[in-house]
């Protein structure tokens, strides 16, 4: 039996995105001791662009690939995306062409993306309102989600944003390519009326949405069109991966993939 773990993630090219990778890395290598870890990106567009700075990274299908030739029998692949959107579905159906036929491990599990089940989305909830600063009674939070187009995925970022604001009325959720909309967000602090805004990045990584799209000073960013009704903007750019309770979930379903393909 040679086991091994691939984990894997959109990708960045933005440096201080990095830290979010290195946290999970860390807590993948602490709580997995002795299995050999690996990475790939689900991004083509990461990859080439890395590969042009000198940087390989393999696709989750090179990456599956080489562990095969290289005689691993036993692998649990674990997604770092938040929800099962599009980049999980092709995870998902990569993962698929080694469980039969001449490629197939003996044994191979998907662990799921972030937000899979209730309690995941309860967990990721008290995780990001107890890293927040300091809040007055008028702060808002607002958060910012990738979202997809992919109807489940959908659902669990419509899911963690009513989870949010259940937990606290000022926190609002948005994304910047789905629904719930940046529209959404806006009306959220129009209705409100909150002094300050903390702005937080609902992605793996703060990288370039984080960036540009929530705290960038173009005058589309979050920042700007929430400056613009008046509400003093605190940009805080950390990814969830960069948050150690938010990763423990991950590394909880990745538990589950080894156990299950150990068995
Ligand atoms: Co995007």
């Amino acid at each position: 039996m040679k086991k091994g773990i691939l984990l894997v993630a959109f990708g960045t090219s933005v440096p201080q995105g990095r830290a979010a990778y290195e946290m999970i890395d860390e807590m993948a290598r602490e709580r997995f001791d002795g299995t050999d870890i690996r990475w790939a990106y689900t991004s083509s567009f990461i990859r080439r662009k890395l590969a042009r700075e000198g940087e390989q990274y393999d696709s989750p299908l090179v990456a599956l690939g080489r562990m095969r030739d290289e005689g691993y029998t036993h692998v649990a692949v674990q997604s770092l995306h938040i929800a099962p959107g599009a980049e999980f579905h092709d995870l998902a159906a990569t993962v698929r062409q080694f469980r039969a036929g001449p490629n197939a491990f003996e044994s191979i599990r998907l662990g799921p993306p972030l937000l899979s089940r209730e309690r995941d989305v309860e967990r990721v909830t008290t995780a990001v309102l107890n890293s927040l600063p300091k809040r007055g009674p008028k702060d808002a939070v607002v958060l910012m989600g990738h979202g997809n187009e992919h109807g489940d995925g959908e659902l669990a970022l419509v899911a963690a944003a009513a989870k949010l604001q259940l937990a606290d009325p000022l926190a609002f959720f948005g994304t910047v390519e789905g629904e719930p909309s940046t529209e959404d967000v806006l009306e959220q602090c129009r209705k409100h009326e909150p002094e300050r805004a903390f702005l937080v990045p609902f992605l793996t990584v703060a990288g370039d949405h984080a960036r540009n799209d929530l705290a960038g000073d173009e005058p589309d960013s979050w920042k700007s069109r929430i400056s613009a009704l008046g509400i003093e903007c605190v940009p805080v750019l950390k990814g969830l991966g960069e948050n150690k309770n938010v990763v423990a979930i991950w590394m909880d379903h990745l538990q589950t993939a080894v156990e299950a393909v150990e068995k």
